[in-house]
């Protein structure tokens, strides 16, 4: 297949639009256009030529529809906080809003589920089931304003991901579009499914390009009401990795084993004005044990304290008021535009084998070293998935251009030799995808490429992102 032309948005098809779904969801005013030219990637912008904000499942049939019929692109937009492009609309055409669609449909307390609308901000959802004694687990660092819409295209993760798994293993079911406007079911309120192919976990972490989600079926669990949380100096970063299969080893299961080198928690600290930190540590762990039961948590935590002791860490601070466990989690959550506000920087979202990640830092270590640049990492160590910010420093922008290029290529080659991959939970979108062929065969390309064919024959749902037609 060749590459797609697409055709421009014109007045034509836009009072054809109006007349479909009622001018109220259209828009072209600059201020819109605008507003969904960037995404939280770093140094994109790409202005849609319209933005369509429908209230209803009916209305994004029929703008499918019509830019299947005129091939228009479409592309999927949720709060808007990606890391990879994902919601940018890189050929122009229709940036597709869910965020009206932002209803809790219900949160069904006998069998622990809920319906949600995709435009949902994730942050709401949580607070609206835990107010029922109930969690929703998945926790982006940008669940403020990312939806549940979002967090589907994209298989979100963030820091709770190492023992409650990550926005997939929540997703029971979803009400989808088609790129001809159809409309899909698949799941349900169901614990186990296996009739037919898994369509709802095809779609799940599919970056946009193959349906519109506009519902979901979530699976709930209680909720924890007791923490304990821990900040764990080092004075390397190997010694912290080196403790992360150790834990498991222990029969302790963390709810959140988070990594953060020492320039990274500077970073957050200076942004948010408090003082952290151990004069001698390189690096820390941030360490949480949810759970129901006070006194086996402190057990564990005890447990754990040892353990960390044991294996070298330079002291073990427990949060033991709520206040202070809120500021470490604001200093992590902050930690991502903290890094950003440093230098331009390119992010890669690496992933090894946990009992890896001490060769992984060598190695980005190593590389961006012989090419005299700097990266801050942090992450989610207990899922082995690091950040890897390579900062632009004092280069120039040309040398940045092909320097960056060139070190996260080398830094993808080397975690792929170490049985890792590419992304763990930013996606490809069009920022990775020159480097998909590093972490997939050509077999699994070539597959990919046809179910997309399959899905979306006019390639009009997010084009430029993941792969483009052979
Ligand atoms: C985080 C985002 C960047 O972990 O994934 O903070
Ligand atoms: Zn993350």
């Amino acid at each position: 297949m060749s590459a797609p032309r697409y055709a421009r948005v014109d007045d034509a098809f836009v009072t054809a639009l109006e007349a479909e779904i009622g001018a109220e969801c259209v828009s072209r005013a600059p201020e819109a256009l605008e507003r969904h030219a960037r995404d939280e990637s770093d140094g994109l912008y790409f202005p849609p030529e319209l933005v369509v904000q429908p209230r209803a499942t009916e209305q994004v049939q029929a703008l499918l529809r019509l830019c299947s019929e005129r091939r228009v692109p479409v592309t999927p937009a949720g709060g808007r906080t990606g890391l990879s492009g994902g919601a940018l609309c890189v050929h122009g055409g229709v940036a597709l809003s869910l965020a009206r669609m932002d209803r809790i449909v219900e949160i069904d307390e006998r069998n622990f589920f809920c319906v949600v609308e995709a435009g949902v901000v994730t942050e709401r959802l949580q607070e609206a089931v835990e107010a029922r004694g109930l969690f929703y687990p998945p926790d982006p660092a940008s669940r403020g304003s990312c939806t549940i819409g979002g967090n589907i295209a994209e298989n979100a993760g963030g820091p709770r991901a190492v023992k409650y798994g990550v926005t997939a293993d929540w997703v029971r079911g979803l009400a989808c579009v088609l790129a001809d406007g159809t409309l899909l079911r698949t799941g349900g309120k169901l614990r186990k499914d296996v009739t037919g192919y898994d369509l709802t976990h095809l779609i799940v972490g599919s970056e946009g390009t193959l349906a519109v989600v506009t519902r979901a079926w979530l699976r709930l669990t209680t909720r924890p009401t007791a923490f304990r949380t821990a900040l764990v100096p080092f004075a390397s970063a190997e010694a912290a990795v080196a403790l992360v299969p150790a834990i498991a080893h222990a029969g302790l299961d963390p709810a959140a084993i988070e990594f953060m080198e020492r320039a990274a928690l500077e970073a957050a600290c200076a942004q948010l004005g408090v003082r952290v930190g151990h004069d001698e540590a390189q690096a820390y762990l941030l360490i949480e044990l949810d759970g129901t039961d006070e006194a086996r948590l402190d057990r564990e935590i005890e447990r754990l304290g040892e353990l960390c002791l044991e294996r070298g860490a330079l002291d073990v601070w427990l949060a033991l008021e709520p206040g202070r466990r809120r500021e470490l989690w604001a200093l992590r959550r902050a930690m991502g535009e903290a890094v950003k506000r440093l230098s331009a920087y390119r992010e890669e979202d690496t992933v090894v084998p946990r009992a890896r990640l001490a060769e992984a830092l060598a190695a980005v270590g190593r590389i961006t070293a012989r090419h005299g640049v700097r990266a801050i990492t942090y992450g989610h160590a207990g899922d082995g998935n690091i950040h890897v910010n390579v900062l632009q420093g004092e280069l120039d922008p040309e040398r940045w251009a092909t320097v960056s290029r060139t070190v996260s290529r080398e830094i993808f080659e080397a975690i792929v030799a170490l049985g890792g991959t590419i992304t763990g939970e930013h996606g490809v979108g069009c920022v990775q995808k020159d480097n998909l062929p590093i972490a997939l065969s050509r077999a699994s390309l070539a597959l990919q490429r046809r179910l997309k064919t399959a899905f979306d024959p006019g390639w009009i749902l997010n084009p430029g992102k993941l792969f483009d037609p052979e």
